[in-house]
């Protein structure tokens, strides 16, 4: 689909080449007309003047909303962070689990870049410590842009009372700036506001928000409603008004008011009472008691709602004379809101890890500061499942520094979670789809806890640098999983994860070579389009192909320097590069290769297409044996594991009877083979390995191992990914039944890609797809579950089947 974005990015490049067209023809007629002696004045004035025309007409149609909407985004973000930028938050967030809806106050405390409020930046080339800021058109010095999406604004106050706002510039994907007025510039602004609720989301059934509100039916106890955040990449924007772009951290703290028979978790620590360093935090010269004093004595224009919209509810939330909070008959109300906590963050953190969840949960503790929470039921397996977590944290910080966020939790979430873990701050999200009975999926756990250092500690500056989050963390996941359960045992799940890539990179190389680089291009895109395996497994091969040149010890040497550094900060693919080049230089000894053809080869790794290949330096006097070495010859470090020959050598005689038209059961082999051994992981890679089956072998299988049935959902998605392959529609109920149960993205859709590819043709008519019957279980399914799938889920499937037109 030709993306609307780079249609109006491709629109304003033709005004462009349209503007200097004009005038080239304008000089060129000029000199035309000299030549043949007939250039009057009036000739040139006429030229000139129809240049003038054009040139007015191309700067009417660039005023174009249509047109201008692109140039405010950068990063995927509309805010002036260059401009002003929070540093910390404060935020009062009522729940209303019936409406599903947030009511929220965000007090945003704020500081202006000193440089650039004075300067008219419409006229300036900035260089700040990110490098030079170009494309600030439009941007004028006395504002604050945040982004929202689906929000609406009820009042926005400053340091001296209402402020003026306005929405800006919108697109689909980015949603809509909200403008601001701050012709004080304001040092703390308050903006109250609620997200749509219930009946406003149902009209926009595309809208895709980080929250999914879930019925009591869609959680594993089925008692209660549940609600849950997804704010990564670019949804934090959907319940907050924020500068939405990885570049901008902050601290913040909350105020929840719940239901009080649920439970509340934030990516912060949790406090039951008012910390006492709360009750002290707004007493500070200068900031909150300030602000209340000044709104208190200035008779300011009134808000609708001026008694819930005054900031002194804030600062002392027992107040009694707040009668939002304690009168039900209030409609901004939450449905039970006989419950308050208090949230605290006191390191910065980025938008994308704000995070929210209300549910029925408890927790059991595992360790010193690490808890698992999960719904009653399923609590006592969760704790079982999860045991090594306490293990995890202290190898991780051996490796690469002091954990930083003082607690570390996990929640499970209901079967609907759109991904398998999300790292947030204090407390990761984590998918049930992991809790098989056996502990072989937690490596999914040792991730979400190495983005403790890679993403919460050093944040991709951009979505185009989203690698370094990525590829860091499944390194760093790798070296917990080796510390803690050997070097077999994590060489296994490398060899899983080179399967992966070699599928991925084989796509993208036929649909989009270029997001096969690890540095991408996502300007005007989705972010989540970076979400491949490019970034995760790619990046992985790529730092341990690092490690591999440099030696383990001073690679290690570097991570720590690396995260030390960057520490609450961010970093980007190119100053990464720079800091790698610098400590390769300064400790050339041990290096494997000569410097220059390291750094060429590092470039290749990062923008190059497709898997890496060796890059020779053609200095002629190199001594280093590797120049010698066939251009051809891939970077991609070799790696095997013998954990998994014996899954490889079962799906070799299972591929060979088939071929040549046999029936596992005559073939005594595997009438009496015992994977009593097996691990999850040898069944996903003798599933993998296995080609299209004939109905008696994939009848065979089933029989045998009782894939169909499987509670592991891991299992369960390379079976019927095998169904689909081997058109053994048998297990197609319980297939359907997978696809209503789990709305994890990562299971649900390729499943829906396998079911729907022999159809995904344009232009078929649905007659012609119904009687298609892998077709016709994608669409029946689809109908049923698209209801209980997270909008992230929802918005890819859709997009799958193109689900607009061909409901109509
Ligand atoms: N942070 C990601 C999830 C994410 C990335 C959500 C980008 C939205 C946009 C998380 O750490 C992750 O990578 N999850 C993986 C699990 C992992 C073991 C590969 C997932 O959900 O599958
Ligand atoms: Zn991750």
């Amino acid at each position: 689909m030709f993306h609307k974005v780079n249609a109006i990015i491709f629109i304003n490049c033709k005004l462009f080449f349209i503007s200097i067209f004009m005038w080239l023809l304008c000089v060129i007629m000029i000199f035309a007309s000299m030549k043949i002696n007939k250039l009057s004045f009036f000739n040139v004035q006429f030229f000139v003047f129809l240049c003038f025309i054009t040139e007015f007409h191309l700067h009417v149609f660039a005023q174009n909303p249509l047109f201008a909407k692109s140039r405010n985004i950068q990063n995927h973000s509309f805010s002036n962070y260059h401009i002003v930028r929070p540093y910390k938050l404060d935020l009062e967030l009522d729940i209303n689990m019936q409406d599903e809806y947030i009511h929220g106050i965000a007090i945003y405390h704020l500081k202006w870049n000193r440089d650039l409020k004075k300067v008219d930046v419409s006229k300036a080339t900035i260089r700040t410590s990110n490098g030079v800021v170009s494309g600030l058109v439009n941007q004028t010095n006395d504002k604050i842009i945040l982004d929202t999406k689906g929000l609406i604004i009820e009042s926005i106050y400053g340091m001296n009372g209402v402020l003026d706002w306005k929405y800006g510039d919108s697109t689909e994907i980015f949603g809509k700036a909200l403008e601001i007025a701050s012709p004080s510039f304001d040092t703390i602004i308050q903006i109250h506001y609620r997200t749509w609720n219930k009946m406003e989301t149902k009209r926009n059934p595309n809208f895709i928000s980080a929250i999914q509100w879930l019925k009591p039916s869609q959680t594993h106890d089925k008692k209660n409603p549940f609600m849950f955040s997804q704010s990564q990449a670019i949804l934090a924007r959907t319940w907050l008004p924020c500068m939405d772009v990885p570049a901008v951290k902050f601290t913040y703290n909350a105020i929840v008011n719940y239901p009080s028979e649920l439970n509340v978790v934030m990516s912060a620590q949790k406090f039951a009472d008012m910390p006492s360093f709360l009750k002290l935090y707004p007493n500070k010269p200068g900031e909150f008691r300030y602000f209340i004093k000044r709104k208190l004595s200035s008779n300011l224009s009134k808000p609708s709602n001026p008694i819930s919209t005054h900031p002194s509810n804030l600062s002392n939330p027992s107040n009694p004379s707040n009668p939002e909070l304690i009168n039900p008959s209030n409609p901004s109300n939450p449905s039970n809101p006989n419950k308050r906590i208090y949230f605290h963050q006191s390191l910065p953190i980025t938008s994308y890890l704000m995070a929210i969840a209300v549910g029925d949960f408890q927790s059991i503790k595992l360790g010193d500061n690490c808890l698992v929470y999960a719904e009653p039921g399923l609590l006592e397996k969760a704790a079982y499942e999860f045991a090594d977590l306490p293990k995890m944290i202290d190898s991780a910080s051996a490796l690469y520094g002091k954990y930083a966020w003082k607690e570390y939790n996990v929640l499970v979430l209901p079967p609907s979670f759109p991904f398998g873990g999300m790292e947030n701050p204090v407390v990761t999200f984590a998918t049930p789809t992991i809790i098989t009975g056996d502990r072989s999926l937690v490596s999914l756990l040792a991730h979400e806890l190495a983005h403790s250092w890679s993403g919460n500690l050093v944040t991709n500056e951009t979505w185009n640098d989203f690698w370094l989050n990525e590829g860091f963390t499944v390194y760093f996941e790798s070296r917990i999983m080796e510390k803690i359960y050997g070097k077999d045992y994590a060489e296994m799940l490398t060899v899983l994860g080179l399967g992966e890539l070699k599928k991925t990179m084989a796509d993208l190389m036929q649909t989009a070579p270029a997001d096969t680089r690890l540095k991408l291009n996502l300007n005007g895109r989705n972010p989540d389009d970076g979400l491949t395996d490019i970034a995760y497994e790619k990046g992985r091969f790529f730092l341990l192909w690092c490690e591999q040149q440099i030696g383990r010890k001073q690679w290690d040497k570097f991570l720590n320097q690396y995260f030390k550094k960057h520490a609450f900060s961010t970093s980007n693919t190119e100053s990464f590069v720079k800091e790698l080049t610098q400590f390769c230089l300064e400790n050339q000894k041990g290096l494997k290769i000569n410097l220059s053809e390291f750094s060429m080869n590092v470039k290749q790794w990062i923008y190059g297409i497709g898997f890496p290949k060796m890059q020779l330096v053609n200095n002629g006097g190199s001594n280093s044996n590797s120049s010698l070495l066939n251009n051809d010859k891939s970077l991609m470090p070799i790696i095997r594991s013998t954990y998994l020959d014996q899954a490889q050598k079962i799906a070799n005689l299972v591929n060979g009877v088939n071929k040549d038209r046999g029936v596992c059961t005559g073939v005594p082999d595997m009438m009496n083979l015992d994977t009593k051994n097996w691990t999850t992981h040898h069944f996903l890679y003798f599933l993998r390995n296995l080609d299209s089956l004939s109905f008696a072998n994939m009848q065979f299988l089933d029989a045998k191992f009782g894939f169909s049935k499987t509670e592991n959902s891991e299992i369960a998605f390379d079976w019927f990914q095998l169904c689909i392959k081997s058109r053994y529609s048998v297990a197609y109920p319980d297939l359907a039944n997978f696809l209503k149960k789990v709305g994890r993205r990562k299971f649900v859709l390729p499943l829906y890609e396998s079911l729907t590819l022999r159809c995904r043709v344009k232009d078929q008519n649905k007659d012609n797809l119904s009687s298609n019957p892998e077709w016709k279980l994608a669409f029946d399914t689809y109908e049923i579950a698209r209801v209980g799938y997270h909008s992230v889920t929802q918005n890819s499937i859709d997009a799958l089947f193109q689900f607009d037109s061909w409901t109509k």
